[in-house]
């Protein structure tokens, strides 16, 4: 199945959603007009019950997405500025807060919003030629869509406001995985193939433990450890309430666990 869009490649085939940002001629920036529909194919793959997982991308090989649109931003006003960090806000936070695992596919510069973006999803792989940075000091403007908050949760806070008042140091793919931003790195040619089988590797789980466990880690990293763990404890008892438990350890029990079927309930 296809969605159509006029910035987004949007495909679902065998449980995994593929987005690919396409705007190659400009390295794949964001403009309000993706923002948005990237925003709607988020909701439009979380509602499709044939998307298990979600893999996001960049056309080309040498960009991933490199940052917000400049030549929107250079004539914006205050208000439309912040018009646009709200939109890069919702659809992020909708593509953070999914309850289906997210991969972020990086084939080249993950630059600003490019960075931000690939911060917002649940796993990052990188493809060797990728860099990463925060060059927006340099535009006389600050990381907004997310740079600020996800960047030194992610890392810490020295290593983000290195990367974000030196706007002009860019990180290869290696030193990104040394600080905590990428999961793995592959040759580019292996990159989305290495994505699809970690996607797969992931849909051998119940959906709804990986919804539920998602929501512990996400929730459970922005408040203290004490209600983190209560909150644990609460998603490990809902759990018990599933078909998919049941089937999860009957399987087990039984010796069949390459036969097991989860629904997702
Ligand atoms: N916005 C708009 N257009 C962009 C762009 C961007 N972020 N990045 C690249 N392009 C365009 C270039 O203007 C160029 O267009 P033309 O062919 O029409 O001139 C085309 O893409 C190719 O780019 P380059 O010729 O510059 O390619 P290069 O190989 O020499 O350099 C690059 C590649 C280092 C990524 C360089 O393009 C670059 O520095 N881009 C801008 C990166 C940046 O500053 N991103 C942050 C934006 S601000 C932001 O993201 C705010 C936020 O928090 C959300």
């Amino acid at each position: 199945m296809a969605y159509e869009f006029k910035n987004l490649l949007v495909e679902v085939a065998d449980g995994i959603a593929v987005v690919t940002i396409n705007r190659p001629k400009s390295l794949n920036a964001l403009n309000s007009e993706t923002l948005a529909e990237l925003d709607a194919a988020f909701a439009a793959i979380e509602a499709d019950p044939e998307a298990k997982v979600l893999i996001l991308t960049g056309s080309g090989e040498k960009s991933f997405v490199a940052g917000a649109d400049i030549s929107e931003m250079v004539n914006a006003s205050a208000p439309e500025g912040r018009t646009m960090g709200l939109l890069a806000r919702v659809a992020f936070k909708r593509l953070e807060d999914m309850e289906k695992p997210t991969i972020a596919a990086v084939n080249g510069f993950a630059l600003g919003g490019g960075c931000e973006i690939s911060m917002a999803c649940d796993i990052t792989l990188a493809s060797d030629n990728a860099k990463f940075g925060q060059p927006e000091a340099g535009l006389g403007i600050l990381p907004g869509f997310g740079g600020t908050q996800r960047l030194p949760r992610l890392t810490n806070k020295k290593i983000a406001k290195e990367l974000i008042f030196g706007a002009d140091i860019m990180i290869s793919a290696d030193e990104a995985m040394r600080i905590g931003l990428v999961n793995h790195v592959y040759p580019q040619a292996e990159l989305m193939d290495e994505a699809k089988k970690l996607a797969k590797h992931f849909m051998l789980s119940s959906p709804y433990s990986i919804a539920l466990a998602k929501q512990a880690i996400n929730v459970g990293l922005d408040t203290d450890i004490d209600a983190g763990l209560k909150l644990e404890a609460n998603l490990f008892g809902l759990s018990f309430a599933t078909a998919d438990k049941k089937e999860g350890m009957t399987c087990f029990l039984e010796k069949r666990m390459k036969e097991r079927k989860f629904i997702g309930k």
